[in-house]
Protein backbone atom coordinates (compact mmCIF):
# COMPACT_ATOMS: atom_id res chain seq x y z
CA UNK A 1 0.00 0.00 0.00
CA UNK A 2 1.24 3.43 -1.35
CA UNK A 3 1.77 5.20 2.29
CA UNK A 4 -0.02 8.35 3.16
CA UNK A 5 2.45 10.58 3.23
CA UNK A 6 6.37 11.00 1.36
CA UNK A 7 7.63 7.81 3.42
CA UNK A 8 11.37 8.12 3.30
CA UNK A 9 13.60 6.61 6.10
CA UNK A 10 12.58 5.80 9.40
CA UNK A 11 12.42 8.20 11.98
CA UNK A 12 15.89 7.37 13.55
CA UNK A 13 17.06 7.96 9.76
CA UNK A 14 15.37 11.37 9.58
CA UNK A 15 16.15 12.85 13.03
CA UNK A 16 17.51 15.92 13.08
CA UNK A 17 21.38 15.69 12.68
CA UNK A 18 22.05 16.50 15.88
CA UNK A 19 20.03 14.74 18.33
CA UNK A 20 20.70 13.83 22.28
CA UNK A 21 22.70 10.34 23.13
CA UNK A 22 19.47 8.58 23.96
CA UNK A 23 18.71 8.57 20.38
CA UNK A 24 22.47 7.55 19.55
CA UNK A 25 20.52 4.00 19.38
CA UNK A 26 19.09 4.82 16.48
CA UNK A 27 22.42 4.68 14.40
CA UNK A 28 24.11 1.44 13.44
CA UNK A 29 27.37 2.39 13.02
CA UNK A 30 30.78 1.51 15.31
CA UNK A 31 30.54 5.07 16.70
CA UNK A 32 26.52 5.36 17.37
CA UNK A 33 27.49 1.60 19.16
CA UNK A 34 30.17 3.28 21.32
CA UNK A 35 27.71 6.18 22.07
CA UNK A 36 24.63 3.44 23.07
CA UNK A 37 27.18 1.78 25.13
CA UNK A 38 27.97 5.01 27.57
CA UNK A 39 24.65 6.16 27.12
CA UNK A 40 23.57 3.10 29.25
CA UNK A 41 26.32 3.74 31.65
CA UNK A 42 25.67 6.95 32.11
CA UNK A 43 28.35 8.65 31.07
CA UNK A 44 26.66 10.73 28.52
CA UNK A 45 23.92 12.79 30.71
CA UNK A 46 22.47 15.38 28.83
CA UNK A 47 25.14 15.77 26.54
CA UNK A 48 24.10 16.74 22.47
CA UNK A 49 25.93 14.52 19.89
CA UNK A 50 26.37 15.58 16.29
CA UNK A 51 24.88 12.15 14.45
CA UNK A 52 25.23 13.22 10.34
CA UNK A 53 27.85 10.56 9.76
CA UNK A 54 26.38 7.88 11.96
CA UNK A 55 22.97 7.39 11.00
CA UNK A 56 22.11 5.34 8.10
CA UNK A 57 21.43 7.61 5.00
CA UNK A 58 21.04 5.62 2.17
CA UNK A 59 18.33 3.07 1.34
CA UNK A 60 16.34 1.84 -1.99
CA UNK A 61 13.38 3.25 -3.45
CA UNK A 62 10.12 1.49 -5.00
CA UNK A 63 10.64 -0.34 -8.32
CA UNK A 64 9.50 2.49 -10.74
CA UNK A 65 6.31 1.50 -12.69
CA UNK A 66 7.15 1.14 -16.15
CA UNK A 67 3.26 1.35 -17.68
CA UNK A 68 1.17 4.14 -16.83
CA UNK A 69 -2.41 5.22 -16.98
CA UNK A 70 -2.23 7.60 -19.95
CA UNK A 71 -0.76 7.94 -22.96
CA UNK A 72 2.58 9.80 -23.46
CA UNK A 73 0.23 12.28 -26.21
CA UNK A 74 -2.21 12.62 -22.85
CA UNK A 75 0.64 13.67 -20.97
CA UNK A 76 1.81 16.02 -23.29
CA UNK A 77 -1.38 17.29 -24.17
CA UNK A 78 -2.81 17.57 -20.52
CA UNK A 79 1.28 19.62 -19.33
CA UNK A 80 0.47 22.82 -17.86
CA UNK A 81 2.74 24.54 -15.60
CA UNK A 82 0.89 24.97 -12.72
CA UNK A 83 2.28 27.31 -9.38
CA UNK A 84 -0.20 26.45 -6.67
CA UNK A 85 -0.40 23.16 -4.91
CA UNK A 86 -2.50 21.38 -2.15
CA UNK A 87 -0.99 21.07 0.99
CA UNK A 88 -0.96 17.50 0.25
CA UNK A 89 2.51 15.40 0.37
CA UNK A 90 4.02 13.18 -2.31
CA UNK A 91 4.42 9.58 -1.33
CA UNK A 92 7.48 7.77 -1.54
CA UNK A 93 6.44 6.02 -4.64
CA UNK A 94 5.71 8.83 -6.59
CA UNK A 95 8.65 10.74 -5.40
CA UNK A 96 10.22 7.52 -6.73
CA UNK A 97 8.92 7.68 -9.93
CA UNK A 98 9.34 11.05 -11.16
CA UNK A 99 13.34 10.72 -9.66
CA UNK A 100 13.67 7.64 -12.22
CA UNK A 101 12.00 9.23 -14.95
CA UNK A 102 14.39 11.94 -14.92
CA UNK A 103 17.76 9.79 -14.79
CA UNK A 104 16.77 6.16 -13.99
CA UNK A 105 18.59 3.38 -15.33
CA UNK A 106 16.48 1.58 -18.28
CA UNK A 107 18.97 -1.13 -19.36
CA UNK A 108 22.16 -3.04 -18.35
CA UNK A 109 24.60 -0.84 -19.93
CA UNK A 110 23.43 2.24 -17.75
CA UNK A 111 21.68 3.91 -20.13
CA UNK A 112 19.15 6.31 -19.00
CA UNK A 113 15.34 7.67 -19.52
CA UNK A 114 17.33 10.88 -20.65
CA UNK A 115 19.76 11.18 -23.46
CA UNK A 116 23.25 12.07 -22.26
CA UNK A 117 25.83 13.42 -24.87
CA UNK A 118 28.53 10.77 -25.28
CA UNK A 119 26.53 9.02 -22.25
CA UNK A 120 28.81 11.09 -19.98
CA UNK A 121 25.75 11.75 -17.61
CA UNK A 122 27.03 15.28 -16.35
CA UNK A 123 23.59 15.50 -14.15
CA UNK A 124 22.84 14.86 -10.38
CA UNK A 125 19.42 15.17 -9.22
CA UNK A 126 18.05 15.79 -5.59
CA UNK A 127 14.74 16.81 -3.85
CA UNK A 128 13.93 18.56 -1.19
CA UNK A 129 10.63 17.21 1.14
CA UNK A 130 10.37 18.59 4.61
CA UNK A 131 11.58 15.87 6.01
CA UNK A 132 15.20 16.57 4.00
CA UNK A 133 17.30 17.39 1.39
CA UNK A 134 17.73 13.76 -1.01
CA UNK A 135 20.37 13.05 -3.61
CA UNK A 136 19.54 10.29 -6.32
CA UNK A 137 21.73 7.38 -7.17
CA UNK A 138 20.23 6.26 -10.37
CA UNK A 139 22.37 3.34 -10.53
CA UNK A 140 20.69 1.54 -7.33
CA UNK A 141 17.21 3.75 -7.72
CA UNK A 142 17.76 5.18 -4.20
CA UNK A 143 18.14 7.81 -2.25
CA UNK A 144 21.17 9.38 0.03
CA UNK A 145 20.37 11.61 2.68
CA UNK A 146 22.30 15.12 1.39
CA UNK A 147 21.44 17.37 4.28
CA UNK A 148 19.45 17.05 6.89
CA UNK A 149 16.36 19.12 7.74
CA UNK A 150 13.47 20.87 5.58
CA UNK A 151 15.12 23.07 2.37
CA UNK A 152 12.24 24.17 0.96
CA UNK A 153 12.13 28.04 2.95
CA UNK A 154 15.57 28.20 1.82
CA UNK A 155 14.81 27.23 -1.83
CA UNK A 156 12.48 29.62 -1.93
CA UNK A 157 14.49 32.43 -0.55
CA UNK A 158 16.93 31.39 -3.01
CA UNK A 159 14.59 31.17 -5.94
CA UNK A 160 13.78 35.07 -5.50
CA UNK A 161 10.64 33.92 -3.24
CA UNK A 162 8.27 32.63 -5.65
CA UNK A 163 5.01 30.90 -4.45
CA UNK A 164 5.39 27.75 -5.96
CA UNK A 165 8.31 27.40 -4.43
CA UNK A 166 7.12 27.28 -1.03
CA UNK A 167 3.55 25.58 -1.56
CA UNK A 168 5.14 22.33 -3.20
CA UNK A 169 5.51 19.19 -0.94
CA UNK A 170 8.84 17.96 -2.89
CA UNK A 171 11.25 20.46 -5.09
CA UNK A 172 13.23 18.14 -7.52
CA UNK A 173 16.33 19.99 -8.11
CA UNK A 174 18.59 19.33 -11.38
CA UNK A 175 22.19 20.22 -10.83
CA UNK A 176 25.33 19.41 -13.39
CA UNK A 177 28.78 18.82 -13.64
CA UNK A 178 29.95 20.10 -16.58
CA UNK A 179 33.28 18.50 -16.46
CA UNK A 180 32.55 15.22 -17.09
CA UNK A 181 31.00 16.62 -20.45
CA UNK A 182 34.22 18.75 -20.95
CA UNK A 183 36.09 16.19 -21.50
CA UNK A 184 34.88 15.06 -24.46
CA UNK A 185 33.16 18.08 -25.88
CA UNK A 186 35.50 20.77 -25.03
CA UNK A 187 33.66 23.98 -25.49
CA UNK A 188 30.44 22.84 -26.71
CA UNK A 189 29.81 20.88 -23.01
CA UNK A 190 27.57 24.01 -21.59
CA UNK A 191 25.42 23.70 -24.38
CA UNK A 192 24.82 19.70 -23.92
CA UNK A 193 24.71 20.27 -20.30
CA UNK A 194 22.01 22.18 -20.99
CA UNK A 195 19.87 20.36 -23.51
CA UNK A 196 20.35 17.50 -20.88
CA UNK A 197 18.95 19.32 -18.29
CA UNK A 198 16.29 20.51 -20.17
CA UNK A 199 15.44 16.18 -21.34
CA UNK A 200 15.40 15.01 -17.47
CA UNK A 201 13.14 18.69 -16.59
CA UNK A 202 10.46 17.38 -19.33
CA UNK A 203 11.00 14.12 -18.33
CA UNK A 204 9.90 15.29 -14.57
CA UNK A 205 7.16 17.21 -15.78
CA UNK A 206 5.50 14.99 -18.24
CA UNK A 207 5.75 11.90 -15.19
CA UNK A 208 3.95 14.36 -12.78
CA UNK A 209 1.03 14.81 -15.61
CA UNK A 210 1.27 10.65 -16.13
CA UNK A 211 0.81 10.50 -11.85
CA UNK A 212 -2.06 13.03 -11.79
CA UNK A 213 0.23 15.97 -10.48
CA UNK A 214 1.47 19.53 -11.43
CA UNK A 215 4.79 20.86 -11.51
CA UNK A 216 6.30 24.35 -12.92
CA UNK A 217 10.06 24.06 -14.28
CA UNK A 218 12.15 27.11 -12.34
CA UNK A 219 15.02 29.01 -13.94
CA UNK A 220 14.65 32.20 -11.80
CA UNK A 221 16.80 31.18 -8.62
CA UNK A 222 20.39 32.50 -7.30
CA UNK A 223 23.11 30.54 -8.05
CA UNK A 224 25.59 31.08 -5.09
CA UNK A 225 22.29 31.26 -2.61
CA UNK A 226 20.84 27.87 -3.71
CA UNK A 227 24.48 25.97 -3.96
CA UNK A 228 24.98 27.38 -0.81
CA UNK A 229 21.84 26.66 0.69
CA UNK A 230 21.38 22.68 -0.51
CA UNK A 231 25.47 22.26 0.32
CA UNK A 232 25.99 21.08 -3.08
CA UNK A 233 29.61 19.90 -4.01
CA UNK A 234 31.70 22.60 -5.64
CA UNK A 235 32.20 21.15 -9.08
CA UNK A 236 27.99 20.68 -8.91
CA UNK A 237 26.23 23.83 -10.25
CA UNK A 238 22.55 24.17 -10.45
CA UNK A 239 20.44 24.68 -13.44
CA UNK A 240 16.65 23.55 -12.52
CA UNK A 241 14.25 23.47 -9.68
CA UNK A 242 10.77 21.71 -10.34
CA UNK A 243 8.09 22.05 -7.63
CA UNK A 244 5.81 19.33 -7.95
CA UNK A 245 2.42 18.16 -5.79
CA UNK A 246 -1.52 17.86 -6.43
CA UNK A 247 -2.48 21.47 -7.77
CA UNK A 248 -4.64 23.01 -5.63
CA UNK A 249 -7.41 23.40 -8.23
CA UNK A 250 -8.54 20.15 -10.55
CA UNK A 251 -6.71 20.35 -13.66
CA UNK A 252 -9.29 20.36 -16.69
CA UNK A 253 -10.68 17.44 -17.86
C1 LIG B 1 13.85 27.46 -18.82
C2 LIG B 1 12.56 27.84 -18.15
C3 LIG B 1 12.58 28.58 -16.99
C4 LIG B 1 11.39 28.89 -16.34
N1 LIG B 1 11.45 29.55 -15.15
C5 LIG B 1 10.31 29.79 -14.47
C6 LIG B 1 10.35 30.40 -13.20
O1 LIG B 1 11.40 30.69 -12.66
N2 LIG B 1 9.16 30.60 -12.57
C7 LIG B 1 7.98 30.24 -13.12
O2 LIG B 1 6.94 30.47 -12.47
N3 LIG B 1 7.90 29.65 -14.31
C8 LIG B 1 9.04 29.41 -15.01
N4 LIG B 1 8.99 28.77 -16.22
C9 LIG B 1 7.69 28.31 -16.75
C10 LIG B 1 7.18 29.22 -17.87
O3 LIG B 1 6.73 30.44 -17.36
C11 LIG B 1 6.05 28.47 -18.60
O4 LIG B 1 6.57 27.32 -19.20
C12 LIG B 1 5.39 29.35 -19.66
O5 LIG B 1 4.63 30.38 -19.08
C13 LIG B 1 4.48 28.52 -20.58
O6 LIG B 1 3.43 27.91 -19.84
P1 LIG B 1 3.24 26.32 -19.78
O7 LIG B 1 4.49 25.73 -19.14
O8 LIG B 1 2.04 26.10 -18.94
O9 LIG B 1 3.10 25.81 -21.16
C14 LIG B 1 10.16 28.45 -16.88
C15 LIG B 1 10.15 27.72 -18.06
C16 LIG B 1 11.33 27.39 -18.67
C17 LIG B 1 11.29 26.56 -19.94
Amino acid sequence: MIPPRVHLPSACAFAAAIVTAGAAACGGSVEAEEMRRRSMKGETKGETIVLKSTLPQEWALPDPQRVGEISLEEALQRRRSVRAFANTPLTEAEIGQLLWAAQGVTDEAGHRTAPSAGALYPLELYVGTPDGFFHYDPARHGLTLHKPGDPRPAMQAAGLYQEALGDAPAIFAIAAVQERTEVKYGARAPRYVHMEAGHAGQNILLEAVALGLAAVPMGAFDDARLSEALALPEDQRPLYLIPVGRAATEPPP
